[in-house]
């Protein structure tokens, strides 16, 4: 009996997964399902989850049923019985209204009950199990810092309108692209050094934290002041804290060696030391070493390279060695992270030819078939989006005929990409769009290599 192939994708606009499937013949790899898809996108209803190409490759047919659909239910933490300081910083999901697609994990939205048109923020979700400690961590880091000159302003916790469960945050939005896209700016200032040495300094040895994500992807410029703005805590852990959640880890390269980095990439241009590999594997060693280093930039009037790596190297040599810390508790005024609240597991029965069973909830279909409320991101197509966008997330090989749904167990097999290996789908500036506009691939990480944009964050 030949084989079947089973591809779940992530619908990078809809916010949800789509299975194609088919035999060995029909569909030989991967490859293959991915222009199944392509094919077939436009059509999709929303209620589709499943895509099945016949035998002899001719038809497609689409199912609706729960037991076909891929979706993966998280268990988002708790958030009731919070503070009184706290809870005046929650918002719903449903007081926010989406104004424009901008990431796969980020909207540009505006509160409903705000009478301010002009205030739109960022909602910045977790869409997979493993970005929901981060997202925690993300979140209330995020607002312990709010208020600081250098990063941007924190606003809302966002829960689930059913449940009580924290989904993600916002924070104001600011214009004009990240330090990496944003090519208005004409030259690198000295003031970004510093602004970004203090900062770290800041957040590392008054707050005991470590960002652990420092490059100029996750800086905003304001544009008002041209000060730098930090956001994207999605990796920082308080510095020497052994008991961080697994999926945080309490190691990482310091937040001094992002700033080498980063200063380095911007002069020139050059990201190949941070290229291709996991974040701690980074060696910010031949960057110090290099005797010259080949500016691409254009600096500030009166400014030149070694101005920068002067100021950089003593600061850089300060912090290695008088200036460091190893445990939070010995920052000034350390901040605290509150515990992940333990996930729960939740089960339903079933019956499998006859037999009753009971089973761990798993996916969108499964909890439906329960009477299990879950977090549901789905939402119609925006418009035609290319096919780099939609994402291969699980590959099952199966006997033909042996596939129940109950075999497919997300939690176990599910394999999502790095948090990183979506390209930023950014938005063409479209003045005067009232509706969500067109998604586009923003061009500064279209011409990009992918690997970049695999590690990168
Ligand atoms: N407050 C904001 N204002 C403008 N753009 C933002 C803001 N927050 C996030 N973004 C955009 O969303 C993208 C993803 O946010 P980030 O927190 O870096 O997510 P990730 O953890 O996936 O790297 C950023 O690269 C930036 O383009
Ligand atoms: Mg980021």
């Amino acid at each position: 009996m030949g084989g079947c192939g089973t591809y779940v994708f992530w619908l990078y606009d809809q916010r949800r997964h789509i299975t194609i499937r088919g035999s060995d013949e029909a569909m030989p790899d991967q490859e293959f399902a991915s222009a199944v898809l392509e094919g077939c996108v436009d059509d999709l209803l929303p209620e589709h989850v499943l895509a099945e190409i016949s035998d002899d490759g001719q038809w497609l047919s689409y199912s609706s049923k729960d037991k076909d659909d891929p979706g993966f239910l998280l268990h988002y933490p708790r958030f009731d019985d919070q503070p009184d300081d706290v809870k005046v910083d929650i918002v719903k999901r449903s007081e926010l209204r989406e104004e424009k697609r901008m990431y796969w994990i980020a909207d540009i939205v505006s509160y409903i009950n705000e009478n301010d048109p002009a205030h739109l923020a960022v909602f910045k979700i977790a869409v997979h199990d493993s970005q929901l400690a981060r997202m925690w961590n993300d979140a209330h880091a995020m607002r312990a810092l709010r208020g600081h000159p250098s990063i941007v302003p924190f606003e809302k916790f966002v829960v689930d309108d059913t449940d009580y469960r924290l989904l993600g945050y916002t924070t104001k939005f600011i214009p004009g692209g990240t330090l990496e896209e944003n090519h208005s700016f004409t030259h690198f200032r000295l003031s970004w050094l510093d602004q970004m040495m203090e900062l770290v300094d800041d957040i590392n040895l008054k707050y005991g934290i470590m960002h652990r994500d420092i490059a100029a992807r996750n800086f905003l410029i304001d544009p008002q002041t041209q000060r730098l703005l930090l956001f994207d805590f999605n990796n920082c852990m308080q510095i020497g804290n052994a008991t961080s959640h697994p999926r945080i880890g309490s190691w990482g390269p310091p937040d001094v060696d992002g700033v080498i980095f980063t200063i380095y990439e911007l002069l020139t241009f050059d990201k190949s030391f941070r290229t291709g590999k996991a974040f701690w594997q980074n060696e910010v060693g031949p960057i110090e070493q290099m005797v010259e280093w080949p500016l691409k930039a254009t600096l500030e009037p009166g400014l030149d390279v070694s101005t920068i790596r002067q100021h950089l190297d003593n600061w850089v040599k300060e912090r290695r060695t008088t200036r460091s810390i190893k445990h939070f508790s010995e920052a000034t005024d350390p901040i605290a992270l509150p515990e992940q609240p333990p996930q729960e597991i939740l089960e339903y029965t079933y019956f499998d030819e006859e037999d009753q069973k009971t089973s761990r909830v798993f996916t969108h279909g499964q909890a439906r078939m329960a009477g299990v409320h879950y977090v549901d991101w789905s939402r119609p197509a925006f418009e035609k989006v290319p096919i780099e966008y939609y994402v291969p997330t699980l590959t099952l090989k199966e006997e033909k005929g042996a596939s129940s749904p109950h075999q497919i167990e997300p939690a176990e097999s599910l394999q999502v990409p790095t948090d990183h290996s979506l390209p930023n789908l950014a938005l063409k500036e479209d003045k005067g769009a009232s509706s969500p506009s067109r998604m586009e691939p923003a061009e500064s990480s279209l011409g990009q290599d992918q690997e970049g944009e695999k590690v990168a964050g």
